[in-house]
């Protein structure tokens, strides 16, 4: 499986489903598509997938977003994606990259353990902080965002 990997700057609706998927704030994908690197993950020029890349402490990348189109999942593309940003991160010098996810996430907490991500720290309440309607997944009320980090 051929997948395409290219810099994006205007975001179409499309791309938003995608990002929204991964995020559902608004004001948050605004903010950091705007601050960070967009990419749009290709299979044969349909839409599979969006990623974005945020520098954010010295040599720190982190994976802000990370989605790929209900049809195409489970098929392997998620883990494509973070390899990706993983030989991005390698290739610009990072040296960690990080990713955070919600509590209640479990099969994302399953993907990056399985590639090695290492769970850091937890922030307590950020769902209940930052986002004004309240998140149900796997029947749980998201309240809190783990943190995990990869030392590439
Ligand atoms: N539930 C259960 N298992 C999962 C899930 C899930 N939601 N996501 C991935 N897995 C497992 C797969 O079963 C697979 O396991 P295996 O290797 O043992 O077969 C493994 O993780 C790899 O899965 P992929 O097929 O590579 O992942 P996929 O292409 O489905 O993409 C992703 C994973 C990006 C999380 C996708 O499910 C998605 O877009 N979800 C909605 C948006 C989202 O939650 N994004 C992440 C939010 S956090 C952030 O953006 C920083």
């Amino acid at each position: 499986m051929e997948l395409l990997f290219n810099e994006i700057n205007q975001l179409s609706n499309e791309h938003y489903s995608l990002l929204l998927d991964a995020d559902p704030s608004k004001k948050l994908v605004d903010d950091y598509t705007y601050r960070g690197l967009t990419y749009e993950v290709l299979l044969n020029e349909t839409l599979v997938g969006v990623v974005v890349l945020l520098p954010t402490r010295p040599e720190t990348l982190e994976i802000v977003n990370v989605a790929v189109h209900p049809n195409y999942q489970k098929q392997g593309i998620g883990q494509k994606i973070i390899l990706f940003a993983i030989g991005y991160a390698k290739r610009n010098n990072y040296r960690s990259i990080e990713i955070g996810t919600g509590s209640t996430s479990l099969g994302q907490l399953y993907l990056y353990q399985k590639m090695d991500f290492r769970i850091t720290g937890v922030d307590t309440d950020f769902f209940l902080h930052h986002y004004s309607e309240e998140i149900m997944e796997n029947g749980l009320v998201l309240k809190d965002m783990i943190r995990l980090r990869l030392d590439i």
